[in-house]
């Protein structure tokens, strides 16, 4: 089963639980939002690099945050885990760095940018999501589902 950004991890089945289907639908949708900024910087129009930037910005963060109040919490409690989750916590820094950066006018870092984001979302799905669906039972996933913000409250819009 192939997705437009390539391989998902349709063998181990992890998709198929709610919140990692959740969040590697939002890394569909961030690849999506990397493009359309990505097309902005390549026709060099200020107003439309800075409006994508935003529209990026406004799906990382919220991402990230609900990525790391659960299922990384409590992956992290695993020591197999916690170099791993600590890496990932600082690329999704370095992530909103260099993504502000481009906002504030250094496209030239887009590039890297891009790579990076790619590669952090492979290393997600392909790599600690299927080690969850392994790792974890019922009461982690209860635990992480519990722990976790909904899509729509941390977009700022309770429901
Ligand atoms: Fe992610």
């Amino acid at each position: 089963m192939l997705r437009d950004n390539g391989p998902m991890c349709s063998y181990c089945g992890c998709e198929n639980i709610e919140v990692i289907g959740r969040f590697m639908g939002e890394h569909v949708d961030l690849v999506n939002a990397a493009g359309v900024l990505r097309r902005a910087i390549g026709a060099a129009d200020p107003a439309a690099v800075r409006a994508a930037a935003t529209a990026l910005a406004e799906l990382l963060t919220p991402h990230t945050v609900a990525e790391e109040a659960g299922l990384f919490t409590v992956m992290a409690r695993d020591e197999e885990f916690s170099d791993h989750i600590e890496r990932l916590c600082s690329e999704h820094e370095d992530l909103d760095a260099a993504l502000a950066g481009i906002a504030d006018g250094a496209w030239e870092r887009y590039p890297a940018f891009e790579r990076a984001l790619r590669d952090h979302i492979d290393r997600e799905d392909n790599g600690l999501f299927p080690a969850a669906a392994i790792a974890f039972a019922g009461p982690e996933w209860d635990e992480v589902h519990d722990l976790t913000p909904p899509p729509a409250a941390v977009a700022g819009q309770p429901s």
